[in-house]
Parts: C-alpha cells; sequence; structure tokens
C-alpha cells in the first residue's frame, strides 16, 4: 500500500516568509537558551539570567550565522571583560518588554497518542522547569469536538511532576493546563485555521507573536495541514516554525515530493523535521565523548575500530500500530532515520563549529559517502506467536490491522560500510527488530587486536575476547562503559575483562529530560542542530531506497523468529560474514 500525501496546491503563493529570528519573551531562570531579543537589551555583566543553548553554545549563536556573534543584540560588542569562554549574555528587560511577545504551540492532531504520551508532557515539563517564556499558551488542534476543559482533562492524566516531587506540583499542572487550549477543526480546512488564528490572535493581544506548530498527524495530510496553517494561521509579526514527525515519505521520491510540497508553504528554516533520537541523552552526548576526550578522538578510525555496531531492540510487537507499521516495516521506522542519524554523528569528521549548519554538513558528507546497500548485506526477520509459560504472546500476522500474508519485515540486520579514509573497511552493523528478549539501544565499538599482544596466552584461544569494547547505551539505564582487560588480584597473574562503568543514575542523581524536551526547546530558539535538513533526509532514502525497492519487488520472505527471542539466526550469519560478533550476545555484558 502506498503513502499518498495529498497533492501541494498550485494556486498557492510562493514560499511565505517570516521574519526568522524574532525576538521570544521574557527569560527565564536558567534554562532557556536563546531568546533573542529585537528589543535592545541592556547587558549586563550579573548573574541575574544566564543563556546557554542546549549545545553549549550562548544564546547568540544563532545570531553568529547572521553575522552577529560576539555582539550584543544592538550590534555592539559584548560586555568588555567577559573572555570568550563566559560569553553567556546578560539581558534585563524592562517591564514592558517583558510582556511585549507570546509564544504558542499549536499541536496539530491533539488526540493522538503521540501527543498525549509525549509532547503535552513535555510541554509540562519545560513549563514545571521555568524553560518558557512567560507569555505562552498550547492550542491543541484536531477533528474531535472537545472544550477546552475536556482537552484539559484528557491531558493531565499524562502529566508528570519529572524531576522531582515538590509540593507545588499540582499547582504548576494546574497553571499549565489553563495556558493550554483546544480548536476543533478539519486538517484540510483554511476557514478553520482561520477560526485558530482568531482564537490566537485573542489571546496574542497584540503582542509579537512566535507560532511553533508540532504536526503529530499522518502524513498524508501533512501538507493540507502546512497549508492551511501557513496561509491562515501564521504568525503575523514573529516567526512561524512547523515541527514534522516522520515519516518523511517512505522512499526517495515521496520524501522528495513532500519536501517540494512543504516548501512551496515553508522555508527551510521554517522545517524542523524530527527525529527524536538525535534529542537522548547519550546520542547528544556522543560528539563530547569523542571530541573532548583525547583518549577516544584519535582512536576513531579504521585504524583502531574494527566494527561499530548500532542496535535497537524492542520487548514488545507492534501493539496498536500495525496500521501504521504495516506500510512501512522496521528499515523505515527504525533504521533509515535513528540509526542511521546515529551512524552519521558517529562517523563524521570534526565539524568546524557546533553550529548546525556545521555539523549538518559534516553528517551529509558520512551518508553520501556510504556504499549503496547490497541485498545480500540485509537480513529480514518477522516476529511469530509465541507460547511461554503458559502465556500466548501474538505473531505480528495476528494483528488483525496487518494482512495475513504481510512480508513487512518486523527485524533487520544490516552491514553498512563507509567509503572514505576514515572508515574504509569497517562495518558499520545496524540491528532492529521489534518484539526481541529485551528493550534496549545501544552503540557498540569494537576495536581492534592489540598488536603483538604480550599477554595473549593468557586469553586462550579466542583472542576476540580480548579486544576493548566501548559502549553507549542509550536506553534503558544510560551508561557508557569500556571493556578493558585487567588483572584479577592476586598472585599469579590472571586476566580478565571488567568495566570501566560511567553509570549515569550512579553518577548524576537528577533525572535524564525525555528527548521530546530538548527538541521542543530547541526547536523554540530556533536550534537547528537536532533536526534533519532537507539534503541530510535524501541522502538517507537514496541510500535505502533501492534496497527497500528490491526487498519489495522480489517478496523476499522474512526469517520468523518467536515473539521474545533474540531475533533470527541470519543476523549471526551476517555478522559472522565480516567476521564480527554482535557484542550484546556475549554472556559478560553488563546488562546481560
Ligand atoms: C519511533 C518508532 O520512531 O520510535 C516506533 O516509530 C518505536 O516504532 C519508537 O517504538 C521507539 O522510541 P523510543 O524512544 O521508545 O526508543
Amino acid at each position: 500500500m502506498a503513502t499518498h500525501f495529498s497533492p501541494c496546491s498550485s494556486s498557492s503563493s510562493s514560499s511565505l516568509t517570516f521574519s526568522s529570528e524574532f525576538t521570544v519573551c521574557k527569560p527565564r531562570r536558567y534554562c532557556f537558551s536563546k531568546w533573542v531579543s529585537q528589543v535592545r537589551p541592556r547587558i549586563h555583566a550579573r548573574n541575574h539570567f544566564r543563556i546557554k543553548s542546549s549545545n553549549g553554545h550562548p544564546l547568540n549563536a544563532v545570531s553568529m550565522q547572521e553575522g552577529l556573534f560576539g555582539l550584543g543584540m544592538d550590534g555592539t560588542p559584548l560586555a568588555e571583560g567577559i573572555k570568550p569562554e563566559e560569553q553567556e549574555i546578560f539581558l534585563d528587560f524592562s517591564d514592558s518588554e517583558k510582556v511585549q511577545s507570546t509564544l504558542s504551540i499549536t499541536v496539530v492532531g491533539a488526540s493522538g497518542d503521540l501527543a498525549k504520551k509525549k509532547i503535552f508532557p513535555a510541554l509540562f515539563a519545560l513549563y514545571y522547569e521555568d524553560c518558557l517564556p512567560e507569555n505562552f499558551m498550547v492550542f491543541g488542534y484536531a477533528r474531535t469536538k472537545l472544550t477546552n476543559e475536556e482537552l484539559r482533562n484528557m491531558i493531565s492524566g499524562t502529566l508528570t511532576c519529572r524531576i522531582d516531587k515538590r509540593a507545588n506540583c499540582e499547582d504548576k499542572m494546574e497553571q499549565f493546563l489553563k495556558r493550554c487550549f483546544y480548536h476543533s477543526g478539519q486538517y484540510n480546512s483554511e476557514e478553520h485555521f482561520a477560526e485558530l488564528d482568531s482564537k490566537l490572535k485573542e489571546k496574542e493581544a497584540g503582542k509579537l507573536s512566535n507560532r511553533l506548530f508540532y504536526l503529530s498527524i499522518p502524513p498524508n495530510i501533512f501538507v493540507d495541514v502546512v497549508r492551511c496553517a501557513s496561509l491562515k494561521a501564521s504568525a503575523a509579526n514573529g516567526w512561524t516554525r512547523v515541527i514534522v514527525e516522520k515519516p518523511f515519505g517512505r522512499d526517495s521520491e515521496s520524501s522528495a515530493e513532500l519536501t517540494r510540497c512543504l516548501k512551496q508553504y515553508l522555508t527551510e528554516d521554517q522545517i524542523f523535521r524530527i527525529d527524536h533520537y538525535l534529542g537522548k541523552e547519550l546520542v547528544e552526548n556522543l560528539s563530547v565523548l569523542r571530541f573532548s576526550n583525547l583518549v577516544f578522538e584519535p582512536l576513531w578510525s579504521r585504524n583502531y575500530i574494527r566494527n561499530v555496531q548500532l542496535i535497537f531492540s524492542e520487548d514488545f510487537g507492534t501493539e496498536g500500530r500495525g496500521g501504521y507499521f504495516d506500510n512501512y516495516g522496521i528499515i523505515r521506522d527504525i533504521m533509515q532515520n535513528h540509526l542511521l542519524q546515529i551512524l552519521a554523528l558517529f562517523a563524521m569528521e570534526t565539524p568546524v563549529s557546533l553550529e548546525a549548519e556545521d555539523i549538518r554538513n559534516e553528517k551529509v558528507k558520512v551518508l553520501r559517502s556510504m556504499r549503496p546497500l547490497q541485498l545480500e548485506d540485509v537480513i529480514v526477520g518477522q516476529y511469530k506467536g509465541h507460547n511461554k509459560g503458559g502465556k500466548i504472546y501474538p505473531g505480528y500476522t495476528d494483528d488483525s490491522t496487518v494482512p495475513n500474508n504481510s512480508l513487512t519485515p518486523t527485524f533487520a540486520a544490516a552491514a553498512l560500510f563507509i567509503n572514505n579514509a576514515r572508515w574504509d573497511g569497517v562495518p558499520f552493523l545496524m540491528k532492529a527488530g521489534k518484539a526481541l528478549h529485551t528493550r534496549r539501544a545501544e552503540i557498540r565499538v569494537q576495536f581492534r587486536h592489540v598488536p603483538g599482544n604480550l599477554y595473549k596466552q593468557n586469553f586462550g584461544t579466542d583472542l576476540d575476547k580480548a579486544t576493548n569494547e566501548l559502549v553507549l547505551r542509550v536506553q534503558p539505564d544510560e551508561a557508557i562503559y569500556l571493556k578493558v582487560n585487567n588483572k584479577v588480584p592476586g598472585l599469579g597473574m590472571r586476566l580478565d575483562r571488567s568495566d570501566l562503568n560511567l553509570l549515569y543514575r550512579a553518577r548524576y542523581p537528577k533525572e535524564i529530560p525525555d528527548a521530546y524536551e530538548r527538541l521542543l526547546l530547541d526547536a523554540i530558539a530556533g536550534e537547528r542542530r537536532l533536526f534533519i535538513r532537507s539534503d541530510e533526509l535524501d541522502a538517507a532514502w537514496s541510500l535505502f531506497t533501492p534496497l527497500l525497492r528490491e526487498l519489495e519487488e522480489n517478496k523476499i520472505f522474512p526469517e520468523l523468529y518467536p515473539y521474545g527471542s533474540r531475533g533470527p539466526v541470519g543476523a549471526h550469519y551476517l555478522a559472522a560474514k565480516y567476521n564480527v560478533r554482535w557484542g550484546d550476545l556475549s554472556g559478560e555484558d553488563s546488562q546481560e
């Protein structure tokens, strides 16, 4: 079944451009990063409000692109005497300035699962942490007829005080809910979006307005919504941005068509294509680990790294999502985006800076250097029903929304290669599956043998067991650990493999924010680093489209694996072909 994107309307005007980096409002406590003010702030070297962006850059990181780096908002140099590393901007707004702008976040598809489970809770968490500006409001938009009160009831059940159980949690929730409103409308009705616009305007009360639309809707209505929203509900005098959730098409052609259609109404700068894996703490940390530790960066190449493994597994099936999933399959759902994005970040060359465009330029280079994927380097699987301990686990095709004869893979493993000097010949193995024995996402880096290892007789015949392995456990229970060879204390010389283990919950007591919180905050701040640029998307699809076509045209039958197992045995043969052993299978792994 093909996905149909609604055709772009030819009657539309060309790209509507909006002033891109306008002001927002009152910066709050410590959290908000880039409240770039259009009004002239006074610059104070006092610790009343520090602005930091999520990449650790000062607020003016965005401004840098616009020629303002190192300058105050009025174009004058930053306060004298502040060293570059201390160049956080201190802004002080007058009372009238504080109340001059508004931010609205419209969640389109407000009654959907993602909105309820992730977006509203993330917005509340940001509010709870004082990360949202003073004048913000949240609008839910969907077809279902609901009152404001009904929307509030619906979302209140999913809000939690994430960080701690402070006494004021209930109050905070109430205050947050008071800022949530609902508008019911069709997704393709300009008239209904015009009504939304009136409601927004009423609440904006003539202030400078910035509007963020979060599209939490099926892809076949992306373009309709963007058309209606941009034509009828764009901010009149501030920025308008749109967060789009995957799937961004299902192959190169449909993705390019979607981009073309979106760009009839939006500029690239206004489109924030979200890949929530980029908002995960450990994925964020990947570059820090590599680029700010001398012990890693020099090793980051084919000279020392033998293979890299990107592993995603879930211990549940497509429960309830079979209808969506059957049209996409695990390769489009996880590999083409989440795992490939991690691969690109992992393998990129050192970017010129931490600016969004510099990082995305490097990621694109990696993606465009990938060797075309061969069918023989991919194996696909599908879970089947399983009876364990008296409990029956359904097979994929037992889902009533999935055709009985579906060949859609719920598991895939692939060997990928990057044709460049740094990574020539190094297998990047990906593995992703649903209904497996565990829920886990991790990056594993297996290093080469120690040449002429003095202790090799201590490892028996299996020298592979003696190689170092670096593991970034993205979830659950975030950790970074390095497997090293170590002498077992005592007389004699016995070696074992131990972990140097940075377990986050032991080291950092504070709860880790959800990926959606980081990404929403960045979108509000105009920080694009963690969002997918259209050329990245094109490159990602170019890699996977021929393979997907081949799998589908040749009706490749997926290898069946029992629900709750470790997946198809074919994945082991694939790894073995490249002399690799999946790291997550070793009994000594600290998670096992
Ligand atoms: C989504 C996929 O992008 O990521 C889902 O569509 C998957 O199929 C989900 O379950 C996994 O996200 P997380 O954050 O729970 O690992």
